[in-house]
């Protein structure tokens, strides 16, 4: 039987002020996931990882990913799925997106690439709602196009890709549970026209700063008026790890996606390592335990690696 083995990125969502419409691949952590085809009708789910995930197919995101797949392809094909998750779920950097992009990314190929990277995109998301209660695509677009995306409209699937300029990125997963579900209830409903105009301001910085490659435009505009202020009383310590990695030298930055991860980028590898150890330093005093990546923009999505 074929099969085919994928390398699915971690990413970064909203990059603060564009909640819902920024998002980056990162070259680190990734999921591996490995999809052959069987002579069984119905999907199989394996986890190789330690989280207790469920690999009840109706109850695993790759799962939901893969049937809306297979659904839209019409086909009684039948599949068997591993997958090795290397991004913590929960984690805030992308993990549930990681799930569904990769295995219909690695679906697509396995099949003769029916679909385009939007089709996939919108299977994918139907995993996604598994995991948030949301069909947002600010995780899954940079994980299936790689690098730098805007999603300049999420309905139809309006998906930008963005230049930027060499970039390092780092992030601190404090051990912590925030779900993304309750991170997207306790958010404003509505908002003053003052913050939003403060908000899309800073969108549109950000966005210049990246294509120009501007680097004090882009630490000036990571600021978010709207989200950060709700979710970041969720993250002990929020407040201490910023002030400590902009004194570092780090550009800017914030929640990564839902959180609990915080992340910043910086001009250069060794700002970055200095960012890292500023970051351990906070959560090491409030004796929760951390983890902490040092990584880069990765310039591909979802990447197959072998067949
Ligand atoms: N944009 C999403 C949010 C990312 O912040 O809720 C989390 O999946």
């Amino acid at each position: 039987m074929r099969s085919v083995t994928v390398k699915s990125p971690a990413t970064l969502s909203n990059l603060c002020c564009g909640f819902d419409i920024l998002g980056m691949a990162l070259e680190a952590p990734y999921d591996l996931i490995t999809i052959s085809e069987s002579a069984q009708s119905g999907i199989r789910i394996r986890h190789l990882d330690a989280y207790g995930l469920p690999e009840d197919p109706l109850l695993n995101i790759s799962g939901v990913a893969l049937q809306s797949f297979i659904n839209a392809l019409g086909s009684q094909q039948g599949f068997d799925v591993v997958v090795e998750k290397k991004i913590k779920p929960g984690s805030g950097i992308g993990s549930s997106a990681a799930s569904a992009a990769g295995v219909v990314v690695a679906a697509n190929e396995l099949m003769g690439r029916p679909f385009n990277n939007n089709q996939l995109l919108s299977f994918a998301m139907d995993g996604e709602v598994l995991a948030s209660g949301s069909r947002h695509a600010d995780n899954l677009a940079p994980c299936i196009y790689g690098g730098l995306v805007l999603i300049r409209d999420t309905p139809s699937l309006d998906i930008i890709p963005l230049s930027l300029p060499p970039l390092y990125v780092t992030i601190v997963h404090p051990q912590i549970e925030i779900k993304t579900s309750y991170a997207r209830e306790i958010l404003p409903k509505e908002i003053p026209l003052k913050l939003a105009v403060n908000q899309w301001a800073n969108v549109a910085g950000l966005v210049a700063g990246f294509q120009q490659g501007d680097y004090e435009l882009i630490g000036r505009s990571l600021e978010d008026v709207i989200v950060e202020p709700v979710r970041s009383k969720l993250i002990p310590g929020f407040d201490e790890v910023k002030q400590k990695s902009l004194a570092a030298g780090a550009l800017g930055g914030g929640i990564s996606g839902s959180g609990p991860s915080l992340f910043m980028l910086s001009k250069e590898k060794n700002l970055a390592e200095k960012v890292a150890v500023e970051m351990s330093g906070v959560f090491e005093r409030l004796n929760i335990e951390y983890k902490t990546y040092v990584t880069t923009v990765a310039a591909h999505g979802v990447e197959v690696l072998h067949t």
